[in-house]
């Protein structure tokens, strides 16, 4: 599920974002185009001598660090990390997230809020007035899918919300994430009060985890044709 964006304001964006990074430091690695953007500009700056160690937040993002050179830590080894730089799907009011849309969004929350900050790199196409015309990714154990479905759809009710939920499926069959979970996109259209919603998911007891990261983003780098403009929460 992703949307088309803008491959310049992408790597605009992505290249901004090396300003904040130091030496010694201990990096989230997002995932998606423009993390993946930033990934790729990171390994040059390692090539050339920059001593930064990384913590991938998929499978997909671990091979790229590694082929660009990047040094990979885990959060077992290091558990404080001091900057993530990730994408999203939608940036809000607050820079309030919706992300997910790559099914790396559980990896990418523990990453997160393991670190001192995020930094979220972003088309203009990703900014939003109100959450919800992008699907939002929930995280699904597999086991009880149609109760936990059930549960999703009165929690919404409960909040005046509606619309499909769907089962993200990858080619013939359905997708798996890099946890073994599956993923329940959900068509509100408009998540009015965003913070309500994450309470109410976060209370249902097959759900692992959802595309709602409030409060995580310190900073926004929105890429445009020609430069980059930074948000503050
Ligand atoms: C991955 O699960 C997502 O959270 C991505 O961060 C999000 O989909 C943004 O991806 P792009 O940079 O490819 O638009």
């Amino acid at each position: 599920m992703k949307q088309a964006g803008n491959e310049a304001q992408r790597l605009n964006a992505a290249g901004a974002a090396l300003e904040a990074v130091r030496p010694g430091m201990k990096l989230g690695l997002g995932s998606g185009r423009t993390a993946e953007a930033f990934v790729s500009l990171l390994g040059e700056r390692v090539r050339a001598g920059l001593a930064v160690a990384g913590v991938p937040s998929s499978e997909r993002t671990a091979s790229l660090a590694v082929a660009a050179g990047i040094p990979l830590i885990s959060l077992d080894d290091e558990p404080k990390l001091d900057l993530t730089v990730d994408g999203a799907d939608e940036i809000g009011p607050g820079l309030a997230l919706v992300k997910g849309g790559g099914g790396a969004l559980l990896r990418e929350k523990i990453v997160a809020a393991a670190s001192a900050r995020m930094i979220v790199v972003a088309d203009t196409g990703k900014l939003v007035d109100t959450l919800g015309a992008f699907p939002l990714p929930i995280e699904v154990v597999p086991f009880g899918l149609a109760a936990t479905r059930a549960a999703i759809t009165a929690a919404a009710a409960r909040l005046g919300l509606s619309g499909s939920l769907v089962l993200r499926r990858q080619g013939e069959g359905i997708f798996v994430t890099d946890g073994g979970h599956h993923i329940v996109d959900a068509s509100f259209g408009r998540i009015p009060d965003p913070a309500a919603l994450s309470a109410s998911l976060d209370v249902i007891p097959g759900v692992v985890e959802h595309g709602l990261f409030l409060g995580f983003a310190s900073a926004a780098i929105i890429g445009r044709d020609d430069g980059v403009e930074w948000l503050s929460p």
